[in-house]
């Protein structure tokens, strides 16, 4: 398909596609954050609490794309709106939306804590909407982001509803990408490193009670394995599709397989899939079916009660065919869109999660950037 400005064509087409009608009405984003605003169950979001995410968005969001557009090297290039509705979905995944919503019925529905949201929030822009900034840039994005929170960048003065104290802020002692929020603690960050669970292998808590310790693996806990480990974990339980990438040999893979290997065998059906250079497309097909049953003609899904996680390790690897394209690589986004699109909804999941590790070597990155650009 090929995008063509309307005003190249000398003719006005019949239908105007969606991005001309939301760069005319100029809300760009406006439309997802409209439209996230309104999934929010009432039952457990105060109006004043709706008001304080919509105020938040506008402060922050655009300004933090701004930085990261003009100040900072990025591991890939993504769209900003992309961008903005992966940070949407993880805001959604870590306020649990989906369980407050089946729950909004009952008789005590939970109430979100105010502290809590607005905390979030600010994790869910740091990871969801910029975690592709390199490692050179990060220093300066993070003075950039404190500055913004304080209320010391002209033009984007803290709205009135932003509760955080000085105790609710991300300490200043080390950069703001080095915090989570402490889950033991409310109202409080912690830093990554000091996460190091002492469940097997540092690694404890997988989603449907797979905590078995594979025995043959000695996983050293590090600040790193403790991010994977959380961002995995958050992806499985909520089905959300997430990309691992990062330098040659710090362990995406190996954490990964561990994790992957250790999901119960009663809740998940794992495939995993090792992309080489001679990767072919029919190859990447079979592999994907062999794990999933036929439920009618044309139809396919993983066993009745099961989710289906796939697990693709060095999706770069596939060699480009003539029109620059990786097959392969298209089969899965296809796979990816089509079911975000269409089969989505409970009973006929079929991919509930797909992880990918990419290696990050010089040569990749450029790859990479014109690769994932639709994800
Ligand atoms: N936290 C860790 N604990 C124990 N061993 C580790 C850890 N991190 C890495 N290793 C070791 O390093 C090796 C290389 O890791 P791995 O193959 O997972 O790297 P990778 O990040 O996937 O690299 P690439 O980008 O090249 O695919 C593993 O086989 C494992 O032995
Ligand atoms: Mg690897």
């Amino acid at each position: 398909m090929v995008f063509m400005d309307s005003n190249a064509l000398g003719w006005r087409p019949l239908k105007v596609n969606t991005c001309e009608i939301l760069q005319e009405n100029d809300q760009t984003f406006g439309i997802f954050q409209i439209s996230f605003l309104n999934i929010l169950p009432k039952a457990s979001f105060s109006g004043e609490q709706l008001e304080q995410l919509d105020e938040m968005f506008e402060w922050l969001v655009q300004s933090c794309l701004d930085q990261m557009r003009e100040k900072c090297e990025l591991f890939v290039l993504f769209s900003e709106m992309h961008l903005v509705c992966n940070m949407l979905k993880l805001l959604r995944a870590l306020l649990n939306v989906d369980n407050l919503i089946a729950n909004q019925n009952s008789e005590t529905p939970v109430q979100v804590d105010s502290i809590q949201m607005q905390m979030t929030f600010l994790f869910a822009i740091l990871w969801g909407l910029c975690s592709t900034i390199r490692q050179v840039s990060r220093p300066s994005f993070d003075s950039h982001f404190r500055n913004l929170v304080d209320g010391l960048i002209k033009g984007h003065a803290k709205p009135p509803g932003f509760k955080l104290g000085r105790n609710n802020m991300i300490p200043d002692s080390n950069s703001v990408f080095d915090y989570v929020i402490d889950p033991a603690k409310q109202g409080a960050w912690g830093k990554w490193v000091d996460q190091v669970s002492h469940g097997p292998g540092g690694v404890a808590g997988l989603p449907g009670g797979g905590d078995q310790y594979d025995e043959e693996v000695l996983i050293i806990p590090t600040g790193e394995t403790v991010k994977q480990t959380y961002f995995l974990n958050l992806a499985l339980t909520h089905s959300l599709p997430l990309g691992v990438s990062g330098p040659s040999g710090t362990g995406k893979s190996f954490l990964t397989n561990s994790i992957v290997r250790r999901l119960s065998k009663e809740k998940f059906i794992t495939n995993v899939i090792n992309f080489s250079a001679r990767t072919s497309v029919t190859y990447t097909q079979d592999v994907i079916m062999s794990k999933l049953d036929r439920r009618r003609k044309g139809v396919f899904g993983p066993a009745m009660g099961k989710k289906c996680v796939v697990f693709v390790d060095d999706l770069n690897l596939p060699q480009k065919d003539e029109c620059g394209s990786m097959p392969p690589v298209e089969l899965l986004r296809q796979v990816r869109i089509i079911l975000t699109n269409y089969m989505d909804h409970k009973e006929m999941f079929i991919f509930s999660g797909l992880i990918m590790d990419i290696g990050m070597t010089r040569k990749t990155r450029a790859n990479l950037n014109s690769l994932m650009c639709s994800w």
